[in-house]
């Protein structure tokens, strides 16, 4: 079986890093000076989680590229970890933002373009009733708290390798049997077992054994996992998931902020889901902090039951700047504008393309690696074949050679999201940017293996 060599892999990460610093003086210098007033360095904790020994600075983006402080100019596939799916700054979202910013931002009341949001979501994604949150992370909170109230169940039912946003009910990972905190998690609350079944994806009688007790609120589930590498559902998983949770009085909630990937309805209306509660964030607003979440017929009769109007504000769910007018305008023309049916016709074929390209170079190569696409997502992972759970995805991680392809297509004006080895193609991206990945990722395979390589 061919295998890398460390000492290879930790020369070759030497002279990339030394090549990022020399080509970026500008982006060194802010980063230096960044250092005296944000902690590590950055306005957001996972903005260190870049390969090189500083993150890039952006001078400006449209579109799928950007340029950086320094003037080099990077085909983006890590667009924003989703924020930017669609592109950055698409013009109709940009317009509206534009027009609606100096008409007021945000008023504790409702405008008009929020009902033609709600319209918009029920119709792509089958429930009826919407409200919105500033951030998917909220809109999953919400649902869950919501998911309790009704149910009177104090447990949340999750899936190993889950990551939903920082939710304490889900920044877990399976340790003899049960949640535990997940690596690297900040000051859990509690116990996380206290408020988390955790169990593996696809896993049916797992599945089955978890929700027995009729103690748990709802099942919190991405349709196929992409947070652990792209973890697709066995066949009839996602048939077994709604007869169980509703033969058991639970809630199914299905985060689509990542699966909306597939299509404009996401994996829900792409393959007939029915859950009980849907949330979305990221790209819904075109990266404008924006998110929503959708409910049943039936889970909106049992919120109404439970809410009043005189405690609306303390019920713990909501806030201040949730559902503004500058986050429903961004909403709205993003909807009907941007994320659009040909924009998917667009991005999946090339992202067919994308897969493809890393298919052929793994396959030359002789490596025992795998590619995986979901929509305008694609993944490729150091295992020959698919993950079937976190557990078989979370085996085959190796942040050192992440780190080195990352830092290696950086350096040749390629940018994945620095979490695991993930691409999102946007509308803008062309057949060029594609092919310019291919080459890059077999050259740096190339290297990896110590083969003669076109250039350097
Ligand atoms: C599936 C899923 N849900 C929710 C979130 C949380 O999104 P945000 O960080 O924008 O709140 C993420 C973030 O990566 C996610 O991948």
């Amino acid at each position: 079986m061919i295998t890398i060599s460390k000492t290879r892999l930790a020369e070759l990460m030497d002279r990339e890093r030394r090549r990022f610093a020399a080509a970026r003086p500008k982006s060194k210098a802010l980063f230096e000076r960044a250092k005296t007033s944000l902690l590590e360095g950055v306005p957001m904790n996972w903005m260190v989680k870049w390969a090189g020994p500083f993150p890039i600075f952006v001078e400006e983006a449209q579109g799928a590229h950007f340029v950086d402080v320094d003037g080099h100019r990077y085909v983006d596939f890590c667009l924003g970890d989703t924020g930017s799916m669609l592109g950055h700054s698409p013009a109709p979202m940009a317009d509206a933002v534009a027009s609606q910013v100096r008409r007021g931002i945000t008023f504790m009341l409702p405008t008009e373009d929020s009902i033609r949001v709600g319209e918009e979501l029920a119709r792509r994604f089958g429930l009826p009733f919407w409200q919105i949150a500033m951030t998917a992370t909220d809109a999953n909170r919400f649902a869950i708290r919501l998911c309790r109230a009704i149910t009177g169940r104090g447990l949340i039912l999750a899936f190993n390798g889950c990551y939903h946003g920082s939710v304490d009910e889900t920044m877990v990972t399976l340790r003899d049997g049960k949640a535990a905190p997940k690596r690297g998690s900040l000051g859990p609350p509690v116990d996380p077992s206290l408020t988390t079944r955790l169990i593996e994806f696809n896993d049916v009688r797992a599945l089955e054994a978890a929700l027995a007790p009729r103690d748990v609120a709802c099942v919190l589930a991405e349709p196929a996992m992409t947070n652990v590498g792209i973890i697709l559902p066995d066949p009839g998983y996602h048939e077994a998931l709604r007869e169980i949770t509703r033969r058991t009085g639970t809630i199914l909630i299905i985060d689509e902020t990542h699966t909306i990937c597939t299509g404009p309805g996401g994996y829900t209306a792409a393959h007939g889901l029915k859950p009980d509660m849907l949330t979305i964030g990221k790209p819904v607003a075109s990266g404008l902090p924006a998110a929503a979440y959708g409910i049943s017929q039936a889970v909106a009769d049992l919120i109404h039951a439970k809410t009043n109007v005189q405690d609306s504000d303390v019920s713990g769910i909501g806030g201040t700047l949730s559902g503004n007018a500058l986050a429903m305008a961004a909403m709205r023309a993003t909807l009907l504008h941007v994320m659009t049916p040909a924009a998917y016709e667009r991005m999946i074929p090339l992202a067919s393309r994308f897969a493809e390209g890393v298919r052929e170079v793994i396959g030359r190569a002789g490596l025992p690696w795998h590619v995986v696409q979901l929509g305008n997502r694609v993944e490729y992972q150091f295992r020959a074949t698919p993950p079937r759970n976190g557990s078989e995805a979370e085996a085959a991680m190796d942040p050192d050679l992440d780190s080195f392809l990352h830092l290696y297509a950086m350096n040749r004006g390629i940018l994945m999201t620095p979490f695991h080895n993930m691409a999102l193609v946007a509308p803008d991206t062309t057949t060029g940017d594609v092919d310019l990945h291919t080459r890059v990722f077999a050259e740096g395979v190339d290297e990896l293996l110590g083969r003669e390589t076109a250039s350097r």
